[in-house]
């Protein structure tokens, strides 16, 4: 035989050389559910190993996380307030923006701060735009999600996240921020959204359900690529700085479709209930946990990400899993 591929793959050293992806911590993002109370902490149920935390161990939480190479945040607020129009989420006094201040003023640009731009977790029907007549109106979302953002961006966000899937908000988001002089904050649109049942347990760890129907009116649904590329391509032509494929894991080929149709970076998020399903496997011993989250944070490189947003960062880092 002349031909044998496993000539290249009989040394760790070799195998090594010839990785065609690799990891760096610096590519990782973690999220944060940020709780009103500053001293306040709670467990998520269905997301062991993540906690909700008010800004005190938030602080602590994210000094030991740079000292890991963990050195980007995306923040979400809970909300004690809800009514129909989000006010508590567009505070500038509010939760995130609070934690971005302080945040920023500690660790500086040693931290990239990135935010959520959504409405679910203020509103009290916890819709991501303003409900009438039973149907999310597209329109008369988009100045409060721009007020949002600016509370963000106000604040010191580096990176300001639209995740609603309201059409447009992306051009009102950014003229906002031009309009305010806030050139520098970056625009990461949770661009390519798909209505998706691996979004259960952040609902429970941010609050946010939808007390009456679904989102499948503003986001998109799993059955389409082409539309998947469509949304892409707009928010780019809006004026996003990243665009985001979300969820990931069964989505790996929209990664790859959109990673070809844009020279924009691209964010992968590897979403809650991906998170869970790998959590409740490993604790019954069923997989390798180390492993699977390698190979998970992987496959998203290797299908086209940049970054990707995952709550396994921390542990997987602490832990070594990645190396
Ligand atoms: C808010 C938002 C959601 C997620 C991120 N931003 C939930 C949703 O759209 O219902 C999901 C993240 C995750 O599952 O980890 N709109």
């Amino acid at each position: 035989m002349r031909i044998r591929p496993r000539r290249l793959r009989r040394t760790p050293l070799l195998r090594e050389a010839l990785a065609e992806t690799r990891f760096a911590p610096a590519r990782l993002v973690q999220p944060h559910f940020l709780l009103p109370d500053d001293n306040a902490r709670s467990a998520i149920a269905s997301m062991p190993g993540i906690e909700r935390m008010g800004l005190e161990p938030l602080l602590a939480r994210v000094e030991a996380d740079l000292a890991l190479g963990l050195a980007s945040v995306l923040l979400f607020g809970l909300y004690e307030h809800k009514d129909a129009h989000a006010s508590a989420a567009r505070d500038p006094e509010g939760v995130v923006p609070r934690a971005v201040r302080e945040l920023k003023r500690r660790f500086g640009d040693d931290l990239v701060v990135a935010t959520d731009v959504c409405l679910c977790a203020s509103t009290d029907h916890g819709h991501c735009g303003v409900l009438e007549q039973g149907y999310v109106q597209n329109d008369p979302s988009l100045p409060l999600l721009a007020e949002m953002a600016l509370a963000h961006a106000r604040a010191g966000a580096d990176i300001v996240a639209p995740s609603d899937m309201m059409d447009g908000r992306v051009a009102v988001l950014r003229d906002a921020l031009e309009r305010e002089g806030l050139h520098e904050t970056a625009l990461l649109s949770y661009s390519t959204k798909f209505a998706s049942g691996f979004y259960g347990p952040f609902r429970e760890a941010a609050d946010s359900a939808p007390k009456s129907g679904d989102r499948r009116s503003y986001q998109l649904d799993p059955r389409n690529a082409r539309a998947a590329r469509r949304e892409s391509e707009l928010d780019e032509a809006e004026g996003a700085d990243m665009l985001m494929v979300k969820p990931a894991l069964a989505y790996l080929d929209v990664i790859a479709a959109v990673r070809a149709a844009t020279s924009l970076p691209l964010v992968a998020y590897n979403v809650s209930g991906e998170y869970s399903m790998v959590k409740a496997a490993a604790e019954r011993g069923w997989i390798d946990e180390a492993a699977v989250v390698r190979e998970i944070l992987l496959g998203m490189t290797r299908a086209g990400a940049d970054l990707v947003i995952s709550y396994h960062g921390r542990e997987a880092l602490e832990k070594g899993w990645l190396t």
